[in-house]
Order: structure tokens, then sequence, then C-alpha cells
């Protein structure tokens, strides 16, 4: 059996009945589960717990949402004005999240939870939609093969199932690693193209210490578990990096591994990352200060900060540092007077004098608003 056909029908058969060999501890909020059904407590196949980061008013998307778990737990932590959209390529699963969804709703008080059938590396396709024009145009000849592909790209551009820049954040529990290899890029690119500019994402998944060899790649109860398709570790940091994400961070990391295949340990991480504001740089008189400890600090767009130093960024560096997940490492200085905006990129190192923040707004800490602006 290829690796693809194994993962429906082992989650499929996940969905039917509990699994528990695709089973991997996790301590998840007491307060959220009490809402849930017993049912889909039961059916959890996640390695880590992604809810943690989600902010009230939030449109977040699940990759690989299965009985629904981690969508209902967000869906109470989003709030009124906040959505979740789970999406699952396997019929008998979203079967299962969508019985309970009637339930969760007039427990929530309002329908906020939807669930969406896809393929996480190609977001855009509304894979219902295409069993609908399938249904009307079997595809029995090239011909209809060509047709197909040409509606497809269609669908995608006009009604994409995920729309680009859409979403606040992006998360997803142990199913990156059941994504084919070839696909993985392309799947890092569609979390990007769908995450609004300042979104953000919290991954987790298994991670494993040394590349996995050939022919531990090529069992299929082992890709299927959540094993063979892992990224390394280090592999996984850098596949976000090329893709534009920027304060990439292996926010958790489970000490014991969760599984020992060959001498090559399989552990879950939990990766965030923002998505930027773009590239434009405005300057403004905005300043930040390193707090230390190390001497310096490098972000991705080549900034250097020596700690304690006032260094000058763009309005947009700053809005990133000031709000996004650097906020505790640094203080934020936004000038009393705001100069004329220049279209310029201060380049590594330029102190900003005091002269010009002086008497300025100082962000302290992750006091987002106080900071802006
Ligand atoms: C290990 S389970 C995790 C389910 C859920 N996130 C949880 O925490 O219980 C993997 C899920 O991802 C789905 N899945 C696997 N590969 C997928 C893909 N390429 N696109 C969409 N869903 C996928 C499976 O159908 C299954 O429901």
């Amino acid at each position: 059996m290829n690796v693809e056909t194994c993962v429906l029908e082992r989650y499929s058969e996940g969905a039917r009945t509990i699994q528990p060999a695709l089973c991997c501890p996790v301590d998840y909020d007491r307060e959220l589960l009490k809402l849930l059904p017993e049912e889909i407590i039961g059916k959890d196949y996640g390695c880590g717990d992604p809810s943690r980061y989600v902010r009230q008013g939030d449109v977040v998307l699940d990759l690989g949402s299965g009985g629904g778990k981690i969508c209902y737990m967000t869906a109470q932590l989003v709030g009124q004005g906040g959505r979740v959209i789970g999406v699952d390529m396997n019929d008998t699963m979203l079967a299962l999240a969508r019985k309970y969804q009637a339930k969760m709703a007039m427990k929530l008080g309002e329908d906020r939870v939807s669930f969406r059938k896809g393929y996480i590396q190609d977001l855009a396709l509304d894979v219902e939609a295409m069993e609908r024009y399938l249904a009307t145009h079997p595809v029995t000849d090239h011909r209809g093969l060509v047709e197909l592909k040409d509606w497809q790209a269609a669908q995608r551009t006009s009604q994409p199932l995920i729309a680009g820049s859409s979403i606040d954040l992006v998360i997803s529990n142990c199913v990156l690693n059941l994504v084919n290899d070839a696909d993985k890029r392309q799947l890092v690119e569609e979390i990007y193209r769908v995450l609004k500019p300042g979104g953000r994402i919290a991954i987790s998944d298994i991670v494993c210490d040394e590349p996995v060899p050939e022919h531990l790649k090529t069992d299929a109860r082992l890709w299927s578990g959540c094993i063979a398709g892992a990224f390394q570790e280090q592999a996984l940091v850098e596949a976000f990096v090329e893709a534009g994400f920027i304060a990439v961070k292996l926010d958790q990391w489970s000490a014991e591994p969760w599984q020992v295949v060959e001498g090559i340990e399989f552990r879950s991480v939990t990766l965030t990352a923002l998505k930027g504001y773009g590239k434009e740089c405005l300057d403004r008189g905005h300043a930040v200060i390193y707090r230390g400890p190390y001497a310096e600090v490098r972000d991705e767009e080549g900034h250097i900060f020596p700690r304690g130093q006032r260094i000058a960024v763009c309005e947009r560096s700053f809005r990133t540092i000031t709000e996004g997940p650097y906020c505790e490492d640094f203080i934020g200085i936004a000038p009393a007077i705001l100069t004329e905006p220049v279209p310029w990129c201060a380049p590594p190192n330029t102190v900003r004098p005091p002269s010009i923040t002086k008497g300025g707004r100082q962000a302290v800490g992750c006091a987002v608003s106080a900071a802006c602006c």
C-alpha cells in the first residue's frame, strides 16, 4: 500500500475506533476540554497543544483538524467575533468533527467553527466542490483530465477554499509529518499565503534529530504513524525561514522522545513564527533597545541589535518588534513627534540619537497599543 492510501485508511479507522498507537500523551487545558464530547476527546491524535497561542477575535485555521478537538478548544478562546476553520482531507474524520458542530454551537452561543475538505498542501482547492464537478464531469480520457486541471486552476483563483491573507493564526497538531516530502515546500508556502500580514503560526509536530533513511520513509505504517515523514528538527526551522517567516522559534520541546526508531529520536515540538508586515521601510524616528542577555542579536532582515543601544528602525520593524514575540526582549521608543515618513531602512547598527526619541512614548514589555506609532 502506498503512503497516501495508508494515511487515508489509517485515519478513517482512527475516526471510527480509538487507535492507541496513534496517541501521544498531551497535557491539554482541562477547562477547555470540559465542553467537548467524550468521543472527540478520546479520538485525539495530536502531539502538542497549539491552542495556547490563540487570541480573542482571531480567525484561526487548523490544518488536519481530525475529530475537531483543537478547533472546539480554540473556539472557546477566540470568543465572539472570532472564527475557527478546520481543514482535513478525510471524509470519516470530517464526519466525526461535523457530528458535534450543532451541539457545540449551542454550547458556545454561536456557530463559529466550520470544517472544510481539502489538502493542507493545496489550501486553495475546495475538494468538495471538485467532487461535485467530477459527479457531472467524470474523467474517462486525457481530454477530461486536461479539463479537470483547467477547472481546478480556475477554482483555486475564483473560489479558493482558504483565501489569501485571510487568517490571523494557523495552527496544526501532528499533521505536517503526514504530507509527502515532495509537497512539503508547497505546504509551507500555502501557510504563508493564507496568513494576513502580521499573522502567526503555532505548529505542533513530530521532528527527528537525524534525517530519516529511505528504507524507513517507504514504510507506510511508520509514515502514517507520524514517524517516517517527520521533518529533521533543523530542516523544519529552515523550511519556514525560507518561505519568508520571521521570528521562527522552537517554542516547545519535549525532552523525552515520543519514539526511538533505529536510534533516531522522534519528539514533539511546537514551532511559532510570524508573517511580517511586508518589506516597505518608512523611517519616522523610531528606536528599539535590545535588553540582553546576549551581547547582540540579529533578525531575519539583517538588523543587528547590540545590547543596550538605541537602534534606529523603520515604523514597520518597530511594530513587529514591539507587538510580536520579540516584545519581551526589547524596549520600544516611539518619537514624541513623528517625523515625516522617509522611505529609508537604517543600515545595521545605526544608532538613533536620543535627541530624536527624547520624550517619546516608551513600550516596556508587551503592551501593544501603548507602543504603537
Ligand atoms: C495525526 S491526525 C491529527 C488530528 C488532529 N489534529 C488531532 O489533534 O487529533 C492527522 C489528521 O490529518 C489529516 N491529514 C493527513 N494528511 C493530510 C493532508 N495532506 N491534508 C489534509 N489533512 C490531512 C488526517 O486525515 C487526520 O485527520
